[in-house]
């Protein structure tokens, strides 16, 4: 597959990628890492291509014991899961006044979705759809763990998904191409700031790169296998869009990729990564995926694996000690060229450079900022804000929601009480001791004489003996609201599912409730679409709180008692049940569409429909949007010209609120089969009681452009839908003609 489109994809794609200029500050750096190189032996030189983990967090398999020694005989140049401004600077003082040449370290760190102020886990926040508010949540990250010894966080995760088996899809912000190519710009944006050497701001690393959000059924680590126009189209976008922001490291992934593991892989690594995206940061493995390469059987033992990794591209193994073991004699024999190496060290340097860490190589390790940046009252205040901005309403039959103050409610579920769930998978150095649960927020909003709770059961396992307190507790409340969902340990990494069921006897609670007669809202906590057929026909209310972080019980309580009104929406589609995944928005057509009048001979299923049961994009409010008067400013779009797409949207109901305006188009006819809609634009509005607000898309043939039959990119011209509305589903639509 590899090489049969790269000639005309280059030029093509050579055209729309951030062209790479190097600049006279640039250059100055260049000659500064020339300088030091010059001082290195070939063991140093491997040395700085080694990352281990500290002992002080474990988030893989293997930790490697005398890591202090290793950084003091400058065989290890970078460290991660080391923390705290005190510990970073013990580990930055062996580098610096122990090693011969005082080279110093980088510390990663997997800051996710904060640090010690804990955000919404990502997938919560795309639901946002707010690139101001996770910009700014990036941004606090990055001040937290800067102030903490940090200067690499290993983040932003850029892998689509339609995957909700697949536990990682949390780290993720979703199906969408064109919306997870938005959000991580604003994340990159967010962690590296205007320029990495300021103090506030940490590198970031764009990962898992490529294609780990496919794993075949859901598996995580296993088989990715997809066609290159899928890859391209689908889910290259969003690693390419946080390149282009400037991310300058980035994470190969453990999955092969149509027989080749990423980190062994020349077409990922080379052809697309520095030709085609023209990256010009250090690629870092995932961890011990070279290693890893040996289970794959791609090679027959680790030196090899080594080889390949060098070969292909890698200049950083993670945890795998396998440059560090095999790279020396390699290079010396002739195996791996000196000069893959050199351009590998020449990469990590140039980074710490513009860190600043030449300059000051404790410039990340500061107790007093540290002090004064963790947990500070803006970071909560932000925290907050992007946890309520997270939140969907998914039903609100009876505008059961928002609960009034004072209303007697009886709370029900483990999850209402655990702090340490708020925080989700990926805490980072986020501690949950201090927090305040759901159940606290809630009493302390409305009062503790209006507030009762029962346990009901655990998030897991069949114990039903509190069933039947639960019960009574609810019998004396005017409304009960359930806060169930996954523990965060089902969420994350190696926590893929075959069911995406509510766990446990949740479900088995939630119908003994309803048999009391009264208003049900459910609160969910959880990291992946989930199957909430049987849970939507009993609620009366559901809200999707995601795992909202440091500030979450506060932000569900603000929700639920209407201080803020829901704005977010679905990132990924939710279905009616794990039969129809994997489900998307952006389906083809088939030949047999399902809308054919033929009752048998289509595409659909015999016991089930074929749309989701919560499409993407949507989300309800406290109040009511209409759409109306969808406009184009023309019908014919001109190759170099524009469109104006414009739909007056008006809030029809009682209180004000905000809604995320969704356009979509279809290419109705191409020389491959096009998606049934795309995801053009968004724009989130805000409107007061009976206002109204014409919002406007410009549409310009670059958007239109996609691989065609032959492999080469741009567009085509033809007839095209254009759909403007609430969500992928219920949409306005037009038509105009692409010349
Ligand atoms: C493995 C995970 O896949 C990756 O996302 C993470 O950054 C590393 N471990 C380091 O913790």
């Amino acid at each position: 597959m590899k090489y049969i489109f790269l000639p005309i994809l280059f030029s093509v794609i050579i055209m729309s990628s951030c062209q790479y200029s190097q600049t006279a500050e640039d250059k100055k750096i260049d000659f500064k890492v020339d300088s030091v190189m010059r001082l290195m032996t070939l063991d140093e030189e491997i040395g700085q291509m080694v990352l281990y983990s500290s002992d002080w967090d474990v988030t893989g398999p293997s930790l490697k014991k005398g890591y202090m020694d290793e950084i003091r005989k400058g065989n290890c140049g970078n460290i991660f899961n080391a923390h705290t401004a005190a510990f970073t600077h013990k580990l930055q003082k062996i580098a610096v006044e122990e090693s011969r040449l005082h080279i110093p370290l980088l510390f990663g760190y997997d800051v996710i979705h904060g640090h010690k102020t804990i955000f919404p886990i990502s997938l919560g926040e795309s639901a946002s759809w707010d690139m101001e508010a996770i910009e700014k949540s990036a941004c606090v990250s990055a001040a937290e763990a800067a102030a903490s010894g940090i200067n690499w966080t290993f983040a932003p995760m850029c892998d689509i998904s339609v995957e909700p088996r697949w536990g990682r899809v949390s780290e993720g912000a979703g199906e969408d191409p064109y919306l997870g190519s938005k959000i991580a710009a604003a994340r990159v944006h967010g962690f590296q700031g205007k320029s990495l050497a300021d103090t506030l701001t940490v590198l970031a690393c764009v990962k898992h790169f490529a294609g780990y959000g496919a794993p075949l059924a859901g598996r995580d680590y296993n088989t990715v296998d997809m066609s290159e126009r899928v890859f391209l189209d689908t889910y290259l976008p969003p690693y390419k869009a946080a390149i282009d922001a400037g991310a300058m490291s980035v994470m190969s992934s453990f999955n092969e990729l149509n027989g080749i593991p990423a980190s062994g892989s020349v077409y990922l690594l080379k052809d697309i990564l520095r030709k085609h995206l023209h990256f010009k940061g250090f690629v870092v493995t995932d961890y011990t995926s070279i290693n890893e390469m040996l289970n794959h059987g791609v090679v027959a033992n680790e030196a090899e694996a080594g080889k390949m990794a060098a070969k292909a591209g890698v200049d950083m193994d993670m945890q795998g000690e396998v440059y560090y073991k095999y790279l020396k004699k390699q290079v010396e024999s002739g195996e791996v060229p000196l000069q893959a190496v050199n351009e590998a060290v020449h990469r990590i340097l140039k980074v710490k450079f513009l860190l600043g860490l030449f300059d000051d190589p404790y410039r990340y390790c500061n107790e007093a900022r540290e002090k004064r940046e963790v947990y500070s009252p803006a970071h909560l205040e932000a925290s907050l804000d992007v946890a309520k901005k997270s939140m969907v309403l998914l039903k609100n039959s009876n505008n059961t929601l928002p609960l009034k103050k004072d209303e007697k409610i009886a709370v029900i579920g483990q999850l209402a009480t655990s702090t340490r769930d708020l925080l989700g998978s990926w805490k980072a150095a986020g501690d949950w001791n201090f927090m305040k649960s759901v159940l606290d927020e809630l009493k302390a909003y409305n009062g503790d004489a209006n507030v009762t709770y029962a346990e009901g059961c655990k998030v897991q396992g069949d114990d039903r003996s509190g069933f039947a307190t639960a019960i009574s507790s609810a019998r004396g409340a005017s409304k009960i609201v359930y806060v169930l969902g996954e523990s965060c340990e089902w969420s994350g990494e190696a926590t893929s599912r075959t069911s995406i069921n509510i766990p446990g006897v949740q479900t088995e609670l939630l119908e003994k409730l309803k048999a009391l007669n009264k208003p049900i809202v459910l609160v969910l906590m959880n990291g992946r679409p989930l199957d909430l057929s049987k849970e939507s026909e009993l609620a009366d209310g559901i809200l999707e709180a995601w795992f909202p972080g440091t500030m979450g019980g506060k932000a569900i309580t603000q929700v639920l008692f209407g201080k803020y009104n829901p704005s977010g929406k679905l990132t990924m589609t939710f279905p009616r049940n794990l039969g129809q995944v994997p489900i998307y928005y952006y389906e083809k057509n088939t030949g047999r569409p399902n809308y054919l009048s033929n009752p048998k001979y289509k595409s659909r299923y015999i016991d089930c429909p074929n749309d989701p049961l919560y499409p993407f994009g949507f989300g309800l409010s406290y109040t009511t949007f209409a759409y109306s008067d969808i406009k184009l400013s023309g019908k014919e779009l001109a190759e170099k010209g524009e469109l104006k797409a414009s739909v007056r949207v008006s809030n029809t109901g009682n209180v004000a609120g905000e809604e995320v305006v969704q356009c979509y188009v279809r290419d109705l006819v191409g020389s491959v089969t096009r998606p049934v809609k795309e995801l053009k634009g968004f724009e989130k509005i805000t409107l007061k009681m009976g206002e109204s607000k014409v919002v406007t898309f410009t549409i310009t043939p670059d958007m239109l452009a996609f691989h065609r039959a032959d492999m080469s990119y741009g567009t085509e011209p033809g007839n095209y839908k254009l759909f403007i509305g609430t969500n992928s589903r219920d949409l306005k639509e037009t038509n105009f003609r692409l010349n």
